[in-house]
């Protein structure tokens, strides 16, 4: 057995030599070092020796195993510290990751033009809560409590009083009650409305909300500030009309119309914002003395506009997130 047992160490010396990584070692223990391994196999077989044999024998058996199992355990080590620092190993002939770089959203995009024009034309920036109060949304624009334009906004309410404001109209009021005329600013933002999600419309959208009050404002000059608008935002050869309108809070009320013509289809007329003057009964309710001053009011569709200019046909797109159609702008 001794025999036996000087062979086995020598065969152990000679796989040591060969092995290099931690699958090598693993085959290795499994040969001498696991409970159906040599060594344990020679300690089976030690139970049925002598009690004279065994003295013998026991001491290289056990110096075998301290042996195998210590130059195991150095290995082992040396092997795992050596994977690890491979796994940490930096190559720099690498090309390097791309780092995404993200960018504004179309909308977003959309309002920082038309701020940018609408500043050009001596217009400020305000904007205004998306909780408004019933009265600062509907009432003091002149929707009496019963007025049927009431149905064509409705949205959420957070309770008899507060809701989610269906237009940007509120934020005129916010600012004729704490300015005094002359004012010329813009307000855009997000509006509501509890309707049919469809390819034309959504529960949330934006606008942008125009209002100047002066001594001496015309209707002239909303039709020349608005096409100078147009035409700065869509192109000067851009297709446009007025229509008559109805709006509680304007009077005269109109709608401005561009002629949109998507590739390879029909073209049509879209309707991009709401104006008129300044309803006298508007101004009294923010305490403006409508004898004194006059206004024009008027606001448009962010989405709609948008869509309008790159061709756009489906408004759910714009709030998917879909990178493949946000990568595009
Ligand atoms: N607030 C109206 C809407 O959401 C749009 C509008 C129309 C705003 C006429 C105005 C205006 O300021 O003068 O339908």
């Amino acid at each position: 057995m001794i025999d036996k047992i000087t062979e086995a160490r020598k065969e152990f010396d000679s796989l040591v030599s060969k092995v290099h990584d931690l699958k090598s070692l693993e085959e290795l223990r499994l040969k001498f070092l696991s409970r159906k391994g040599i060594i344990q196999n020679f300690f089976e077989e030690f139970k049925k020796l002598s009690p004279d044999e065994k003295r013998n024998v026991g001491k290289i058996l056990n110096e075998l195993k301290t042996y195998t199992q210590s130059v195991f355990e150095e290995l082992k080590e040396r092997l795992e510290a050596q994977k690890k620092k491979s796994e940490s190993f930096v190559d720099v002939t690498l090309p390097g990751r791309e780092r995404q770089i993200g960018s504004k959203h179309l909308i977003t995009q959309t309002l920082d033009e038309i701020k940018s024009i609408f500043k050009g034309l001596g217009f400020s920036v305000y904007e205004g809560p998306e909780v408004e109060s019933d009265y600062n949304n509907f009432e003091a624009l002149n929707f009496p409590e019963d007025h049927p334009a009431r149905d064509m906004q409705d949205t959420f309410f957070i309770n008899d009083k507060f809701l989610l404001r269906t237009h940007t109209s509120p934020v005129q009021i916010r600012l004729m009650s704490q300015k005094k005329p002359p004012i010329r600013a813009i307000m855009p933002g997000k509006v509501f409305r509890n309707e049919a999600i469809s390819a034309k419309s959504y529960c949330l959208f934006h606008q942008v909300e125009g209002l100047y009050v002066d001594k001496d404002v015309t209707f002239a000059e909303l039709k020349g500030t608005l096409v100078s608008f147009i035409k700065q935002y869509f192109g000067h050869d851009v297709k446009y009309r007025f229509r008559t309108s109805f709006f509680p809070f304007t009077e005269p009320s109109a709608e401005m119309d561009v002629w949109w013509q998507p590739k390879g289809k029909e073209g049509r007329w879209l309707e991009v914002l709401g104006c008129g003057m300044v309803d006298p009964n508007v101004l009294k309710n923010v305490g403006i003395d409508p004898e004194e001053y006059v206004g024009y009011a008027f606001g448009m569709g962010i989405e709609r506009t948008a869509m309008r200019k790159y061709g756009i046909d489906d408004i759910r797109i714009l709030f998917d997130s879909d990178l493949r159609f946000l990568n595009q702008f």
